[in-house]
């Protein structure tokens, strides 16, 4: 990869507008790809697509630019975004490569940490159809409230809970909304949310942030660790993009073509795209402690779960000074031992405390 083509490309197309892409000097198949991407975030559909041809033709082997190519031409073929239902797409995505491997861990760790408990009162936010919740109960959960905007998803969870027959409530709507009209029973021994708040907006996430910091005495994130961009179509970005793309349409064999043309490209030209709204706000691990430091916890922890294709996926562990100490509470067990903590040592800077390298693109 050369990331000096990818630089002068970015300077030239900030400096001097879209058209000085078409025009500089630069040849390997990822600066073909970068071209596509800018071409693409600039509405220029048709370059886009004659760009990632050429990506694709430079570097067959590369399952990125073939997808990408695939993709964009159908696009200026067709005009619509591709030939799959999106939906038959994104369940092929969430039920095979490593979502079942990161579902599977993230469920038990929070059986786990249910375990910690004789009987807790939980708060699932943004709990979707139920894939981290629904495996990782156990009995000693005796209560559930969950807050998540699709009615639809919301009612596959609700009806797995009452079949169970797990004490439950359920709010249709967002965290916003819950927390500006909230029930009158409105506190919790643990609040959980699984790549959900993801989708929040910082600056709300914040505000939400400090009303749970007072309404639940232990709160748990599953996010992935991303790492921070300047600028969306950075050279960076866009290398990180095609590395871990790579990696992820790998882990799909049979199901590939269905769910790269109908989910991950959508999902990768959606992020470059500056006409649709922005739908996920993922950032760094040490970014939510922080976050989650300034919002009232005063223990954040934080526990890698799974080396996921788009980033590593961590659970993020924060309670206040009021909630007993796990590390010391027999009731909260020996669990937090084995996490990492988040501040780094003194002296060894951010890379201090992290045990491997690096989201899942979020379905909303
Ligand atoms: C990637 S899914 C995760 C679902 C579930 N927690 C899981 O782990 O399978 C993100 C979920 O967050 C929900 N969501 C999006 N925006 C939200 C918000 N502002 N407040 C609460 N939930 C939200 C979505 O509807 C979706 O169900």
């Amino acid at each position: 990869m050369s990331s000096a083509e990818l630089v002068e490309l970015f300077e030239a197309c900030r400096s001097d507008g879209y058209a000085s892409v078409r025009t500089v000097d630069a040849e390997s198949s990822l600066a073909w790809f970068y071209r596509a991407v800018l071409a693409y975030a600039e509405g220029e559909i048709r370059d886009a697509s004659a760009f990632a041809a050429t990506a694709a033709a430079r570097e067959p082997e590369n399952i990125v630019f073939g997808e990408a190519a695939r993709w964009l031409e159908r696009r200026t073929a067709t005009g619509r975004a591709g030939v799959y239902e999106l939906r038959d797409a994104f369940a092929a995505f969430v039920r095979g490569g490593g979502n079942v491997a990161l579902y599977r861990a993230t469920s038990e760790r929070l059986r786990r940490v249910y375990a910690e408990y004789d009987s807790v009162a939980l708060l699932d936010i943004g709990v979707g159809d139920g894939a981290a919740l629904l495996p990782a109960l156990s009995d000693r959960v005796g209560h559930v409230d969950l807050v998540e905007p699709s009615e639809s998803l919301l009612a596959v969870t609700t009806a797995a809970l009452s079949a169970r027959g797990i004490s439950h409530r359920a709010f249709s709507s967002t965290l916003e909304e819950f927390v500006a009209a909230p029930p009158a029973v409105g506190a919790w021994d643990l609040t959980q949310a699984t790549f959900a708040l993801q989708s929040a907006r910082p600056a709300e996430r914040q505000v939400e942030l400090r009303w749970l910091a007072s309404h639940t005495a232990r709160l748990v994130l599953a996010e992935f660790d991303v790492p921070r961009f300047d600028d969306p179509q950075a050279p960076a970005r866009v290398q990180y993009v095609v590395e871990r793309y790579s990696r992820g349409l790998a882990e799909y064999v049979e199901d590939r073509e269905l769910v790269a043309q109908g989910f991950l490209m959508p999902m990768l030209f959606g992020s470059f795209d500056r006409t649709t709204a922005r739908t996920n706000y993922e950032q760094p691990i040490e970014s939510w402690a922080d976050d989650l430091r300034t919002a009232g916890f005063t223990h954040v922890a934080a526990e890698h779960l799974y080396q996921y294709w788009w980033a590593d996926a961590y659970l993020v562990d924060a309670w206040t000074e009021t909630t007993p100490d796990p590390l010391t509470h027999p009731s909260l067990g020996n669990s937090k031992r084995a996490m990492i903590p988040l501040s780094p040592p003194s002296g060894t800077g951010r890379s201090g405390w992290r045990v491997a390298t690096h989201a899942i693109p979020c379905s909303g």
